[in-house]
């Protein structure tokens, strides 16, 4: 395998499906256009929602895309997660294929072994890959179809595993496109485990990383007072969910998608800024070779997330998506205080962010003095209120320090 940076990679992955018939279509914003069922895009199919269900038509049949994604409130909520974890994100990106209507199951496996194991393109050693499908359940049957064609694509029996359908059916919400799904994971070795024990897939999710879910859109799922319904789309359709800074991990042979050069140069800038933020009497974390806590990979991410959502409109507050934003850029700013951060830090990570992805995301460039003044603006109202909470803090205490002292007579 090649060493691939974030950005190329994000790009072969264009490349290839543009190859195989696709149009490459923008992300959509973050703020999902006309469907109140939803806080953030979570998946790279939002902004198709409509085409899997026969709503709406496009010129095209075949689209790829690298999809910006939130998952911090509603659905998929991984906000207390990130930063102690290897995989979890607020802010990440979603490279997707889809069908509609037109290529299904045969297709859609037979590209993503192509895309994953060809030496012209990821070049991964088959025999670090598994993977799943569903095993079925009451309302829809074990998916023989799927284990069919990895069969034919090459992949031994052995490594097919059936999954539930909390593995193995998505779907985006409570309402919308949903089908059963094949994932595919790659081993990352032993010295991933955490465990240290040499344990068998699935039983290791540290160690078997899942990189690609492939959904085979089949059903609209709609909730009635009876229960869920499944509707059969008007025609089967593919939607694929590829994690780029979990693949990117992978092909830069790392065991942390914060250790990638999507994180790395951000962790680094969230540690330089707090650092100087603590002014020069803090050598808290100024010793380099040691292990980085984890907040400064709760910076990072939270810069990423913070940057994308204020660049598609969205602004702190205290309700909906503002709030989300809020809690988002208030985590990060503790974080940084408990490393020893006096003042302002966090609005300077715009700069890095906007470096790393400004190419790929056009949009931040434009916005970026406009998210940096957000930012400061949040971060001082915040400073004041935590120290308005210090001053009544003080003030209660010695309050009841001066009522409590012995009298003398
Ligand atoms: N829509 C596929 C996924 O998010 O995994």
């Amino acid at each position: 395998m090649d060493y691939r940076s974030g950005s190329q990679i994000r790009e072969d992955f264009l490349r290839f499906f543009e190859g195989k018939g696709h149009r490459r279509v923008h992300s959509s914003s973050l703020v999902p256009h006309n469907d109140p069922t939803l806080l953030f895009t979570n998946a790279g199919m939002n902004q198709f929602k409509d085409v899997f269900r026969g709503a709406e038509r496009r010129d095209y049949v075949r689209a790829v895309t690298s999809q910006k994604c939130v998952r911090a409130g509603g659905k998929h909520n991984d906000l207390e997660n990130v930063g102690f974890t290897r995989r979890h994100h607020t802010f990440f990106e979603m490279l997707g294929n889809f069908s509609f209507g037109d290529y299904f199951k045969r297709d859609a496996i037979a590209y993503a072994w192509e895309l994953l194991t060809s030496k012209e393109w990821f070049g991964i050693d088959k025999d670090r890959l598994y993977v799943t499908i569903f095993e079925g359940d009451a309302q829809v049957p074990r998916d023989d179809e799927a284990e069919q064609f990895w069969i034919e694509t090459g992949v031994p029996k052995e490594r097919i595993i059936a999954m539930s359908g909390k593995d193995n059916f998505w779907q985006m919400g409570e309402t919308g496109p949903c089908g059963p799904s094949s994932e595919i994971f790659y081993d990352l070795g032993v010295a991933a485990s955490e465990s240290g024990e040499d344990r068998p897939f699935p039983e290791d999710d540290q160690r078997y990383v899942e990189i690609w879910n492939l959904v085979f859109m089949q059903f609209d799922r709609s909730v009635t007072p009876e229960g869920p319904v499944l509707t059969p789309l008007p025609k089967p359709s593919i939607d694929t969910g590829m994690g780029l800074e979990r693949v990117a991990c992978v092909l830069q042979g790392v065991l942390s998608n914060y250790e990638t050069d999507l994180f790395a140069e951000l962790v680094e800038a969230s540690k330089q800024l707090v650092m100087a933020s603590a002014g020069a009497s803090s050598t808290m974390d100024s010793i380099s070779g040691s292990p980085l806590p984890a907040s400064y990979r709760v910076i990072a991410d939270h810069a990423r997330s913070a940057t994308f959502l204020i660049a598609d409109g969205v602004l702190p507050s205290n309700e909906g998506r503002g709030y989300v934003l809020r809690k988002i850029i208030r985590r990060a700013i503790r974080h940084g205080r408990q490393r020893g951060a006096l003042g302002s830090f966090f609005y300077a990570m715009v700069f890095p962010v906007v470096k790393i992805m400004g190419t790929a995301y056009p949009e931040l460039v434009s916005a970026t003095e406009s998210i940096k003044k957000v930012l400061q603006a949040e971060e001082e109202q915040f400073s004041r209120t935590i120290e308005l909470d210090r001053e009544s803090l003080m003030i209660w205490w010695s309050s009841r320090s001066l009522s409590n002292l012995p009298k003398y007579t």
